[in-house]
């Protein structure tokens, strides 16, 4: 029995799975792939619900998430370059650790991006939902979860539908087109920044910490504390494992993933940090937090309305690219556990399009319920914990392998591993325990009913080696 728990998978760089893609994309592109999965609701949205959390140290949230997650990403792509294999931090974690994490890591994994795709198909409905209501008058009932005063969120639902058809229809992320939505996307940041900096005023900053450092229940019943934003803003900072499953692309993978993660991870906490610093400096955050379209409000509020409406367009346009990689993401997870056994071979098969028709029907009903009836808040968080337990295993991965096999060729070496490591694991064992507490349950609960499969299903079926 223990042997199975810890049984661990031989590498086997998957080229079986290659579908002889051509080698085209550079570092730019990569780092362009990164940028387009990792810029999103977080940034657009989810500001508001940190300033809320944290007053005007938002600014320290972002700079305190950014870090941890920097130093995961480093650990992640020294993983990612020695196991050029699909499947991510769950393959890592199978080969360097054992199954049982391995699954554990898995089962979180499809909790992460499930739970994007309807988070960020939320935050989408946010920017949306003004324009719908001025142009085709669409009552704002139909366009919020209950918990915001509304009955369904549909316009989430909708762009869900959407993203999982074009998906169906075999649609994969162009480099072209993504790299197109990446520059509207930060045309639409420097826009704001450019607005709203010069706005800036120090007593809008004035308390600047007025909830404290740790995570502490206020009086009014909510969660809050600079920790406590940093692991809602986390959100903001991932997507960046997107850019390895493009590694079978990449013109030079060894060079050019690693300057994929990192840089499109250090261009992002450079952008949010700006984005951040005028968005409190420009109003007081309280008249935004936990607005549904924050960056817009603060235009407005500005005097800018033709600017908020621009971001409020651009975010329309380029959101979809983010709900696409992470779905796509959810599909190559799902496919990888089933090769290896762990999950039914029939559910991950793929159509003559390339994808896996019932996983992706199936994931698109699922999330399509959440996004229609869940708040952001809530999703974001339930997201971030499953990330956070997959970036707590790839950064002991990488120093497990330090210690296992010091001198294994590694095209990427982690600077300072030890200290690096050390922040990225015990980091994000911080910011899981900053989470609400009713997001720690609720990850709970998810494992537990994974374990259930794990032990009646997988442990049995397990084709590993
Ligand atoms: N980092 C992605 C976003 O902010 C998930 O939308």
């Amino acid at each position: 029995m223990t042997d199975s728990l810890l049984r661990r998978k031989t590498i086997v760089p998957d080229r079986q799975e290659g579908h002889g893609l051509a080698r085209t994309l550079g570092w730019p592109h990569l780092v362009a792939l990164g940028v387009g999965a990792i810029v999103g609701t977080g940034i657009l949205t989810l500001i508001g619900v940190g300033a809320d959390k944290a007053g005007p140290a938002v600014i320290v949230s972002f700079l305190v998430a950014g870090l941890i997650c920097a130093c995961a990403a480093l650990a992640y792509a020294e993983m990612a370059t020695m196991i050029p294999a699909s499947g991510s931090a769950y393959t890592y974690s199978y080969v360097v650790i054992g199954e049982l994490i391995a699954w554990i890591v898995g089962w979180s994994l499809i909790l992460e991006y499930s739970l994007v795709v309807s988070a960020v198909a939320v935050g989408w409905s946010g920017y949306a939902a003004p324009l719908l209501q001025a142009w085709a008058n669409v009552p704002m009932d139909l366009m919020q979860g209950p918990e915001l005063g509304g009955i369904v969120n549909l316009p989430a639902i909708a762009i869900i539908a959407v993203v999982a058809g074009m998906l169906l229809y075999g649609t994969r992320e162009s480099a072209t087109v993504n790299a197109i939505l990446v520059v509207v996307k930060i045309i639409a940041l420097a826009v704001f920044v450019a607005v709203a900096l010069p706005a800036f005023d120090a007593a809008n900053l004035e308390p600047f910490s007025p909830f404290g450092f740790a995570k502490h229940v206020a009086p009014d019943g909510v969660e809050r504390g600079i920790m406590a934003a940093a692991a809602i803003i986390f959100f903001a900072f991932y997507g960046f494992d997107a850019i390895a499953t493009a590694a079978e692309e990449a013109k030079n993978p060894d060079r050019d993933l690693k300057i994929g993660i990192v840089g499109s991870m250090l261009a992002c906490v450079a952008i949010y940090v700006l984005v951040a610093v005028a968005a409190v400096g420009a109003i007081s955050y309280s008249k935004f937090a936990n607005s549904p379209e924050p960056l817009a409000l603060i235009l407005r509020e500005l005097g800018q309305p033709l600017a908020a409406k621009y971001l409020a367009i651009s975010a329309i346009v380029a959101l979809p690219t983010v709900i696409l990689a992470f779905f796509f993401g959810q599909s190559r997870i799902f496919f990888t556990m089933a090769r290896d056994g762990l999950l039914p071979k029939g559910l991950a098969r793929i159509s003559g399009r390339g994808t896996p028709v019932r996983i992706t029907i199936f994931t698109a009903i699922v999330v399509a319920i959440l996004a229609g009836f869940i708040p952001l808040d809530e999703l974001a968080a339930l997201a971030n914990a499953g990330t956070l337990a997959a970036f707590t295993a790839v950064s002991l991965c990488m120093l497990i392998m330090r210690r296992r096999a010091p001198d294994a060729p590694r095209t990427f070496r982690t600077p300072m591993p030890w200290v690096v490591g050390g922040i990225a694991v015990l980091g994000c064992l911080y910011l899981f325990f900053s989470l609400p507490a009713k997001t720690q349950i609720w990850f709970g609960i998810w494992n537990v009913a994974g374990l259930a499969v794990y032990f009646a299903y997988a442990r049995r079926n397990a084709v590993a080696g």
